[in-house]
This record gives structure tokens, sequence and C-alpha cells, in this order.
């Protein structure tokens, strides 16, 4: 379901705390340009720009549809796997006039990212026929770690979060390096490859200001989007996506792989704030301090007690546990102090 509305305010407003991607359209930009199929638009053919065939559907989220497709050029000229992922908007969303520039932008800011753990995307073009925009990227295979999540709903243990935690800070980190917020952190948007984790699905990033310049910025008075069980406040009070707003989503789900829950029983932060569900974390047994030092940091509500950037958290995922004492070792120094 893709929530779509005029309205000048977003409904998350309302604090309807979900995994999915909230999009909400302001209402001048309804007005300037009413939601209607750009002319032409028409049913999606089975092979687009006369070079990709669609082979399945992988995923759909709040404003794509994801297809398995073969490249047909590649297979011509003898490529043993030219299977690629397609993503283009969904049939409710390719309605609104601002669709296939937001995918451009997701091509524009994926495609500034070189990184083994942030997904390859190849190129961006449009199916003359259909009138409609799709971006063409790595096909990846594996669980996304929501699914991974429905696997092991109490949890993983420490050894394999840790496993998940480090590539995924990275990742966040060499991005916002780079100049690129992700601005949809969460489960369904992380997949663990057979070849290792993967971010994807930067269709709500942005260009860091001073960072990354020349990029078209979507104007976020005609359009904004946020997925409320991982918005930071400011983001749900209007305010403008920085690192810290994509490093309190990461810390949303890595506590939440931690122990199979939302950190804040799936209430939007201002929801949980006005509760006071910040007083009520408690340290898994697992996480060593220092990472849990990092992760109340990185959770912090509001953004000025909050991490700037991803190095604390990355530097205590890293560091090595002091070594748990083992059966024996105890049993020794236990002897060892009643003798
Ligand atoms: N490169 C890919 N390879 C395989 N599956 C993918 C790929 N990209 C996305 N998917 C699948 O499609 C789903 C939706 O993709 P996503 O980019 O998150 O779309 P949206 O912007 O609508 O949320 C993902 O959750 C995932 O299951
Ligand atoms: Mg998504």
């Amino acid at each position: 379901m893709t929530n779509q509305n005029a309205a000048d305010q977003p409904v998350a407003l309302n604090d309807e705390p979900n995994d999915l991607t909230y999009f909400a359209f302001a209402e001048n930009a309804a007005r300037s340009a009413p939601p209607q199929a750009p002319e032409g638009l028409s049913e999606m053919a089975e092979i687009l720009g006369s070079r990709y065939k669609l082979e399945r559907l992988l995923g759909v989220g709040g404003m794509g549809v994801v297809y398995r497709a073969r490249d047909l050029l590649r297979e011509q000229f003898g490529d043993p796997d030219p299977y690629i992922a397609l993503k283009t908007v969904s049939d409710d969303f390719a309605e609104y006039p601002d669709a296939n520039a937001l995918l451009f932008s997701e091509f524009a800011l994926t495609s500034r990212l070189q990184h083994a753990n942030v997904v390859r995307v190849f190129n961006f073009d449009v199916d003359m026929s259909s009138k409609r925009a799709f971006i063409t990227l790595e096909l990846l295979k594996g669980p996304t770690l929501d699914q991974l999540l429905c696997d092991k709903p109490h949890g993983l243990p420490w050894d394999e979060l840790r496993s998940i935690a480090i590539p995924l800070i990275e990742a966040l980190h060499y991005s916002h390096q780079k100049g690129v917020l992700h601005g949809d952190i969460k489960p369904s948007n992380v997949l663990l490859a057979d070849d290792g984790l993967r971010l994807f699905d930067y269709g709500l990033g942005q260009p860091m200001e001073g960072l990354l310049t020349g990029l078209p910025r979507l104007s976020r008075t005609r359009f904004n989007a946020w997925t409320p069980r991982y918005a930071a406040l400011e983001l749900i009070n209007g305010e403008s996506l920085t690192p810290a707003a994509d490093i309190y989503a990461l810390a949303c789900v890595l506590l939440e792989l931690s122990n199979g829950k939302h950190p804040f029983q799936r209430l939007s932060a201002r929801q949980a704030m006005n509760i006071k569900l910040d007083q009520q974390l408690q340290r898994p047994d697992k996480i060593p301090q220092l990472c849990w030092d990092a992760l109340l940091k990185a959770i912090a509500f509001e953004p000025q007690h909050r991490s700037q950037c991803c190095t604390e958290l990355l530097h205590a995922f890293q560091t090595p546990e002091p070594a748990r004492r083992t059966g024996w070792l105890n049993h020794f120094s236990s002897k060892g102090t009643q003798g």
C-alpha cells in the first residue's frame, strides 16, 4: 500500500507507525500539476527499452516495483549471466508528475557510490512506448533484513549481529562521505546477498549541501516522504534530511536486529518521545557496553543529542570484545580466589 495524499501536511504527522514509506505531495504541487499520467503512459510492456525482458516480480516498495529481467543485448553478445534487476515506478506512483524525476534522483545518487556494500546501479532509461522511466541494477539474491527477522523473531546472536552491523554502518558512512544521504534506512532496504550485505533504495536520498553539488534536488515542499517507524523526530517535524537522521534509522535497525523488536514498540519517534520510551531501553547482555553507549547516542530523539556521523558507531562495533571468560577459565579463577 502506498499512502498518497495531496495534503500540505504529511499524513504521517498523525504518526501512523508502520514500515511502509509514506509519501506526501504538497497541495500546491498537486494544484500546479494535477496528478495525472504523463501523456501516453500505458500498460507496461514485457520488454522495456527494446532491451530488457521482464521475467518476474522481485519486490514492491512504497514507490517502486522491481523485476528480475534479462538484458537481451548482453545475452546476444554471449554474456552467460545477463540477469539484472529493473526498478520502475508503481502504477499508482507513475501518475505523479515527479515520479520519473524521483527515479532519476535515485539513479544519480546511487551511481556516485562504488562500495562493496552498496548496490551497483547500471543505467537510467525511459521506455518510449510506455513512457516509463526505469533503472537497471545488479541482481541481488538473498534475504532482506526484514525477511531475516521473520526467521529470527528473537533477534540475532552477537557474532551475526556484528557481521551485519559493520558492513551496514560502513555502507552508510561511505555514502555520507560521498555526500549522499539515504533517507530511508530500514530492514527492507538492506539485503544479505551471497557475497555480502548491500544497502539499496536511495529513492528518498538527497545530495548533501557542499559535498555533492550540481545534482537536481527534488523540492521537498512539493514532495516529502519517510517511513514513520524509522524516521527521526526532526523529519517528522518537517525538517531536512541530515546524516544524523539516517543514523537514528540505522540505530533502530541495529537494535531491532539485536532482539527482534523495534526499540520503541514500532512507534514513531514523536510518539515514543511523548511517553519517554527511551528511558526504558535496556542493554541486552550480548551487546558490549561500548556498542550500547554508541547505540544510545545514535538513537537520541533530539538531533542535537544524537551522533552526527557514523564513526563512533563504527568504531564501537569494530572494537573486539574483551575475551569472554570460557567455562574452564571461570572455574579456574574461582578456585584461585577460594584458595
Ligand atoms: N537489486 C535488487 N535485486 C533484487 N531484489 C531487489 C533489488 N532491489 C530491490 N529489490 C527488491 O524489491 C523490493 C523493493 O525495492 P526498493 O528499491 O526498496 O523499492 P521502493 O523504493 O519502492 O521501496 C526490495 O525490498 C527487494 O525485495
Ligand atoms: Mg524500499
